[in-house]
């Protein structure tokens, strides 16, 4: 499906798979802070890095850089973008960075696709990562500090409810109080746990329990109004899953991606793009003007183009050059 993103979130993935100025992706070579959310395996990574104005106690250190890395979709790329935008260039210590929340972020973008809510949890998990990297590299001890950890660095142990993307109950319970999750699509969309395989999902111990013990008046007050497979009676049947588009609808949501989100970056820069063949999820492209002989073009049709139609039309769809 096409993703409805406000204008600044399309902006700034634009700005920063065109390498515009004042754009941050990229690795800071022997960066002061490094911090690792999710996997690539799971769709989604970002890998963020600081660089800090060293200071005589630690405490006092600057960050003066940021950079990221991030394997992932249109918003996941604004989200980083947005990221390092609230941090650099701010005179913030690596623990007052702290005080940025994926709220933030989300703010930053002038809002989000409730589905697209884990891009900026991503980011502040990576940005609380980093911190306690720079943390140990410094010989700062965060906790005497007054620091309290809220992601995935606080819990090393505990019960894995999703195995899919290794979410602990203690992550999952801090996560739902934190963000206020109400439903198991909620939990989904923020931490994305329960999004894969979905077994997770109304297992005994799974999401749905954790969020009835939480909130354990929720299926009372819950917006479905007792349509989630949670509130269905014991032995009903489960609802059919949604059918697989056909060829033509494929090829009408891809044509649709590429002439919204592709073409108008591409023609900025003197280039267009043509739409050659489509066999199965392989969709065989052109590049054509400037882009055409541009020593960027493998980098646009992997950063623009497939992860543009990934994110609009399906995961599964390959981008070939002919
Ligand atoms: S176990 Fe949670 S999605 Fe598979």
């Amino acid at each position: 499906m096409a993703w409805e993103y406000s204008d600044k979130t399309k902006q700034l993935f634009m700005d920063a798979v065109q390498g515009k100025p004042g754009t941050h992706l990229g690795e800071i070579e022997n960066a002061d802070g490094v911090g690792e959310h999710g996997s690539i395996v799971c769709g989604d990574a970002l890998k963020f890095t600081f660089r800090v104005r060293r200071a005589e106690n630690p405490l006092d250190d600057v960050i003066t850089e940021a950079k990221y890395l991030t394997f992932g979709c249109t918003s996941a790329i604004a989200a980083s973008e947005a990221l390092c935008a609230l941090i650099e260039g701010k005179g913030l210590t690596p623990i007052q960075a702290l005080r940025i929340r994926n709220q933030d972020i989300v703010d930053y973008l002038e809002g989000l696709p409730q589905q697209k809510i884990h891009c900026s949890v991503m980011g502040a998990e990576a940005l609380e990562a980093a911190v306690v990297d720079w943390a140990a590299k410094r010989g700062v001890d965060l906790a005497a500090a007054g620091v309290k950890l809220s992601g995935e660095k606080a819990d090393e142990d505990g019960r894995i409810v999703c195995k899919c993307f290794a979410i602990t109950e203690p992550y999952l319970r801090r996560k739902i109080r934190e963000l206020h999750l109400r439903t198991v699509d909620d939990v989904t969309a923020a931490l994305k746990a329960g999004g894969m395989c979905g077994a997770c999902r109304y297992a005994p111990g799974g999401i749905q329990d954790i969020l009835n013990d939480i909130w354990p008046d929720a299926c009372a007050t819950c917006p479905s109004g007792g349509a989630c497979p949670a509130s269905a009676a014991p032995g009903a049947p489960a609802a059919a899953a949604p059918a697989e588009p056909s060829p033509f609808q494929i090829a009408k949501k891809i044509e649709s991606a590429l002439e919204t989100d592709v073409r108008p970056a591409l023609r900025r820069d003197g280039g267009d793009l043509e739409l050659v063949d489509i066999k199965g999820w392989k969709v065989y492209v052109s590049l054509k003007g400037h882009c055409a002989t541009c020593p960027g073009a493998s980098h646009t049709l992997q950063l623009l183009v497939e992860r543009t139609l990934k994110d609009a039309v399906d995961t599964r769809i390959e981008v070939i050059p002919v």
